[in-house]
């Protein structure tokens, strides 16, 4: 068999047509109706309790911490209140072990001592000054509100808010598995450790990822219009929107729930990350099925598994390996081998990460893509190097990158669905610059660009027309033409066209979930001093 021929007919296992786009759109406009009625549908569709999106004036000094998938961040925020801040952080990876904790404590008291260190480290006055205070006042009543950093928490993970800083822990994603946190307050999780150590910090704002990105993109964004989205395309998916009020059916069902109606708008976390978890429209190789039942949470998360950077590493494992056991396909196999053994007749190393699940990583289609080198030189280099193939030619290098270049195409189109559902749902295409007055004035931001979506797309469209959407993530920040490809699915259906793909701007908002809990940390004080005057 032919190795170029055997590898298109795999990557075309991979295509997501445009009818498919187009379906798959009014799909996700029907789950999102639906999850704003009522609880348990495919999309939570949660809400936020975030009533309005900054408009750049904001001031003051916040702390965040962000446990995201990967790695747990500390920072804290400078904002500026001119669209600018500063920022100082630091990063560590989240061991393995914890995120399969036995108890949930084991993790919480893990992230207690990360905001200690930090606190030792950036912010030495203040916490020494804390700790002094403690040993010598018996002052009654405690220390006063401005000595406490409020901190931000943005917990990328479904959560059922009930408050600003109050949140039920829904069901795990992300490879993380700690059965006691499930149905507990995240926030008091994290309280309880930060107390346990002392610490001047009170968690004052619960918030996702996504929503973060919207508030810190809001923030930052150039020009009049506010953002209306707020998407991670990185190890997980998902996004968050400005609905209205009125549409939140479920919300207003509730007669709890206390929040500002004044805006008429409330931030929803849609959780897109469990679109068609049904696969009523969701494409399924048997590279998808096979991944999915070893998960720890099959059937759950279905969109997420074919978009994000967690999975598509190992989706392009299990198509290569489908390649390498077929004993007529020429796949990195050793010429000179006269056995039956797949693992001997091959050029992969015994021990290569090839043959584990979840050996290879995602950063691996970015780089295949990105080569434009002679005979492929990178890939076959970092085959060698990462993966212990020491031999591969330039055919298995050009047979991998067209299977990884098609599994990186059908994200990006999958990634403009629920873009283009949002968009429509939300009628933002409706209201052109004759319709639009706009009540979010901000000046330029000034967050550092990745390589990856530079505010492309508004080419002579006017600035009330423009439809903003911030982004974070590695794989819109890394993978080569991430965004290109979206919007070619965006400009496929049909209502959206060329002209409303044109109007429609991604930025990316990087670091935009510490400068978001940030913000929110601060609505969240106001709303709290409001309430005691
Ligand atoms: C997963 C989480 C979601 C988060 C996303 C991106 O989908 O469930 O809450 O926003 O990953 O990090």
């Amino acid at each position: 068999m032919a190795l170029a021929d055997e590898a298109r007919r795999v990557a075309a296992e991979f295509d997501f047509t445009p009818d498919e786009v187009r379906n798959s759109v009014k799909e996700f406009i029907r789950q999102m109706d639906e999850g704003l009625q009522k609880d348990g549908t495919e999309l939570s569709q949660i809400p936020t309790y975030v009533t309005a999106v900054p408009n750049g004036t904001e001031k003051g000094l916040y702390m965040a911490v962000d446990l995201g998938g990967t790695n747990f961040r500390v920072c804290s925020i400078q904002l500026h209140g001119n669209s600018t801040f500063s920022l100082t952080q630091s990063k560590v990876a989240i061991p393995r072990e914890l995120m399969v904790a036995k108890t949930s404590k084991e993790l919480f008291s893990f992230l207690a001592k990360q905001i200690e260190a930090f606190l030792k480290e950036h912010h030495s006055n203040h916490y020494h000054g804390h700790i002094r205070r403690r040993r010598t006042t018996s002052l009654e009543g405690g220390f006063k509100d401005e000595e406490i950093f409020s901190l931000g928490f943005t917990f990328s993970f479904p959560v059922r808010q009930i408050g600003i800083n109050k949140g039920i822990l829904m069901r795990w994603t992300k490879g993380f598995d700690i059965a006691d946190a499930v149905g507990q307050d995240v926030c008091a999780l994290l309280q309880n450790e930060i107390d346990a150590l002392h610490l001047p910090v009170r968690v004052a704002a619960l918030v996702n990822d996504t929503v973060g990105t919207l508030m810190a993109r809001s923030y930052t964004s150039p020009g009049k219009t506010g953002t209306l989205l707020g998407a991670i395309f990185g190890t997980g998916t998902n996004g968050a929107y400005v609905e209205k009020l009125d549409k939140v059916t479920k919300l207003k069902a509730d007669n709890e729930a206390v929040y500002d109606q004044s805006t008429g708008e409330m931030i929803v976390n849609t959780e897109w990350g469990s679109f068609d978890n049904g696969l009523k429209v969701l494409p399924n190789t048997p590279y998808d099925a096979e991944l999915d039942k070893n998960t720890p949470n099959p059937g759950i998360q279905m969109f997420e598994k074919r978009v994000s950077g967690m999975f598509l590493g190992e989706i392009l494992r299990r198509a290569v390996i489908s390649l390498v056991k077929n004993p007529d396909v020429p796949l990195f196999k050793d010429e000179n081998s006269a056995t039956n053994d797949v693992h001997s007749t091959t050029t992969i190393d015994a021990t290569s990460p090839l043959w584990k699940e979840w050996g290879l990583d995602t950063s691996f289609l970015s780089i295949t893509e990105a080569d434009a080198s002679q005979g492929l030189r990178v890939t076959r280099q970092t085959l060698d190097r990462d993966y212990g193939i020491s031999a591969a030619s330039v055919e298995d290098a050009e047979a991998v990158k067209v299977i990884a270049r098609a599994i990186g195409r059908r994200a990006a189109r999958l990634s403009a669905v629920p873009i283009a559902a949002i968009v429509l749902a939300t009628g933002k295409l409706n209201n052109s610059s004759a319709s639009t007055t706009s009540d979010h004035p901000a000046t330029a931001g000034s967050v550092p660009r990745g390589s990856g979506p530079s505010d492309a797309g508004k080419d002579d469209v006017s600035e009330d027309d423009v439809i903003d959407i911030g982004v974070d993530g590695s794989l819109v920040e890394f993978y080569p033409g991430f965004e290109e490809y979206i919007r070619e699915a965006l400009r496929e259906v049909p209502e959206i066209g060329a002209a409303g793909e044109k109007r429609i701007r991604i930025g990316i908002a990087k670091d935009g979930s510490g400068v978001g809990a940030a913000l929110i940390a601060l609505v969240a004080g106001k709303v709290a001093a409001d309430a005691e005057e």
